[in-house]
């Protein structure tokens, strides 16, 4: 398979992404086409003037408006597509991707067309780009428990007819102030029964202290936790979730950005918690509504702490042993990886 050869030393470093939510790759041009299209005019002229907000609850309401202008199966297919061709460019080989359908099932559009228009924008990009892509389906906590269950069990029905071999896993995203995470047990447990992998959305809100990362894991069952910072709270969980080999997937730039949980980066954990023990990736989350991409991650990171090209690599590697791929495949990435 022949991968772009991006420029840039630190985009040629081969990655994976287990923390990236579709929505927030979605290129500005393609907002505003889209948006047109969907007879939804965007509230700016300029799409840059959009991603304006300064907590992770009002970048909610804004990646909630982008979420709205897709409507059809081939507005699915076209952001998926263009996510992982922009992210090829930027050393991306295999992606854990998540999308979260709950606004557009409750406004009537069907999850086995929005599955199969993202099946077939990641099907086109792998056969350009050769990166590869499986998906995550997030429960949207806005919507509450009872539309977590049913997104659960129709996506398990959809499996189940050979429609969404591409989801291998469960996850829950949005707002994390005022949630009862135990609330979501249900959909947990029937995504645990339907054979899906679990991951959750917890301890990244300011506000938020490690507590919903103690229920996402004891409660909830879930096998990796998305953001997690708060866990440097708590040096008993950081621990026990080491020893426990539970992986965190970290997104160092949205925590400073998106939630403002840090002021800078050289101010966020990720370094600290990995020499404590625990398996972290690093991620871009909402790449597009920063202006960011997965290269400049880890630009960034390696300017903020001092880390040369190899440290990169090596920090990218690691990133292989927190993925759903199995043993083999795992062995041929690492193999990939090392290759390059
Ligand atoms: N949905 C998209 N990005 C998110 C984030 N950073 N946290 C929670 N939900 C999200
Ligand atoms: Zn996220």
């Amino acid at each position: 398979m022949t991968y772009p050869v991006p420029g840039n030393p630190i985009d040629r470093i081969p990655k994976v992404e287990l923390h990236c939510h579709v929505e927030g790759t979605v290129r500005p041009s393609t907002v505003v086409e889209l948006a047109r299209k969907a007879g939804r005019p965007l509230p700016v002229d300029d799409p840059a003037d959009l991603y304006r907000y300064d907590s992770l609850d009002s970048f909610l309401s804004i990646f909630w408006l982008v979420q709205e202008t897709l409507v059809t199966r081939d507005d699915w297919a076209r952001i998926a597509y263009e996510s992982l061709v922009d992210a090829s460019g930027h050393g991306l080989r295999y992606r854990e991707m998540f999308f979260t359908p709950a606004r557009h099932l409750a406004a009537g559009q069907d999850l086995a067309g929005i599955v199969a228009g993202l099946t077939d924008g990641i099907e086109a990009a792998e056969a350009e780009t050769g990166v590869r892509c499986r998906l995550i389906a997030d429960i949207d906590r806005a919507y509450g428990p009872a539309a977590g269950l049913e997104l659960v069990e129709w996506i398990g029905e959809l499996r189940r007819a050979g429609r969404a071999e591409r989801v291998i896993g469960i996850g829950a995203d949005s707002t994390e102030l005022g949630v009862d995470l135990r609330a979501f047990e249900p959909a947990f447990a029937a995504a645990r029964w339907l054979g899906f992998r679990r991951t959750c959305h917890a301890g990244e809100a300011v506000g938020v202290g490690p507590d919903n990362i103690r229920v996402a894991l004891d409660v909830l069952g879930a096998e990796r936790i998305d953001h997690g910072v708060a866990i440097a709270e708590d040096p008993a969980l950081v621990r026990e979730v080491a020893a426990r080999g539970v992986p965190l997937t970290v997104c160092p730039l949205s925590n400073v950005v998106i939630a403002n949980r840090y002021r800078q980066l050289s101010d966020h954990p990720l370094l600290a918690l990995r020499d404590a023990g625990l398996l972290v990736t690093v991620n871009t989350d909402d790449p597009a509504m920063m202006e960011h991409d997965l290269g400049r991650e880890y630009r960034l990171l390696g300017e903020a702490f001092d880390l040369d090209l190899e440290a990169l690599g090596r920090l990218a590697r690691e990133g292989i042993d927190s993925t759903w791929l199995d043993d083999s495949e795992r062995r041929s990435l690492r193999a990939e990886f090392d290759r390059a």
